[in-house]
């Protein structure tokens, strides 16, 4: 029988914690997940939580939330980091980034902590188009999005896991830093078009100015930071060349190849997650 581990999930009922949880529930591991939701509580912006949720474990996988770019994410993986060598960890798994300057400080503390570790670094993920901040303009049959000129390797969230799952149990992985990208580049005006295809809707893309499209979400009343957040995704993030290369790291790890967008996007037509709810009345 395979080695068992404690291992704390934060962020596990997020768009890539739930599916490492699950993973490695299926794999017997023992799995706590580190969110403000569970008991024990597990708050970034409250370090006095974060003894009780490390308590006992051997191995942490991080997915920083929103965001590693943002102010404060430093400081906090550099806390989290610091009570997790208290706490007796062994291994972090870090999800971090791919060509993000602000994220790879944190790579920094991970990788100079003393203890084994395995960095992930994502291009931009799938679902954002069906479990975060893009699901509302698909749903609406518009999507408006500056940088129509991006060419990204949108990367799945289940390919992402598997990779996470992966390193956190097998060791010859430490040291290691790994780019994880999907099989080819889209645009976002493609990537809509693959949804618009998979759902037999009609969805337009709309190409608009950054500063449109951040004034857009001021009158939506959407909070200073995320807006600095988006803005700084869609400049240094989708503006940065490395970020529109596509990558072998999810075969190399996986031994198979990475999900294509038309793949994920059929599968999650066929949930219905993309179909506008019809409100009766
Ligand atoms: N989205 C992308 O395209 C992309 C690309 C590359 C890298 N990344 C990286 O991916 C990471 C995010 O991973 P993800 O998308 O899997 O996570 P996510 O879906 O953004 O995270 C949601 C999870 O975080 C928890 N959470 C929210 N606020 C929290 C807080 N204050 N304290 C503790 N937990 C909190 C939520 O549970 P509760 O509500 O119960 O607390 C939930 O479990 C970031 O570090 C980002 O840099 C993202």
């Amino acid at each position: 029988m395979k080695q068992q581990h404690n291992i704390l999930v934060i962020g596990g009922t997020g768009k890539t914690g739930r599916r490492v949880a699950d993973l490695l529930q299926q794999k017997n591991q023992h799995v706590r997940i580190g969110s403000r939701s569970q008991d024990p509580p597990f708050d970034w912006q409250d370090p006095a939580t974060w003894t009780a949720a490390l308590e006992g474990m051997d191995r942490v996988y991080i997915t920083y939330h929103p965001d590693l770019a943002v102010p404060g994410a430093y400081e906090a993986i550099t806390g989290l980091v610091a009570a997790a060598k208290k706490a007796g960890v062994q291994k972090l798994v870090l999800l971090s980034g791919k060509g993000e300057r602000e994220a790879e400080r944190c790579e920094d503390v991970v990788a100079t902590s003393g203890l084994d570790y395995t960095l992930v670094r994502a291009s931009w993920f799938n679902q954002n188009f069906s479990e975060s901040f893009f699901l509302e303009p698909v749903l609406s049959g518009r999507v408006a999005m500056p940088m129509p000129e991006a060419r990204i390797p949108f990367v799945d969230a289940d390919d992402i896991a598997e990779v996470a799952v992966e390193v956190l149990l097998n060791d010859a992985h430490n040291g290691q830093t790994y780019e994880i990208s999907g099989p080819r580049l889209l645009t976002f005006a493609e990537a809509v078009s693959e949804i618009a295809e998979a759902t037999g809707r009609n969805i337009q893309f709309q190409p608009v100015s950054l500063e449109d499209y951040a004034q857009g979400m001021e009158a939506q009343g959407v909070p200073a930071p995320v807006i600095w957040l988006f803005k700084y995704l869609f400049t240094e993030v989708l503006g940065n060349p490395r970020n529109s290369e596509v990558t072998r790291d999810v075969a190399k790890v996986l031994g198979r190849p990475a999900k294509d967008f038309r793949t994920y996007a059929r599968e999650v037509a066929a949930t219905g997650a993309w179909t506008p709810k019809v409100t009766m009345i």
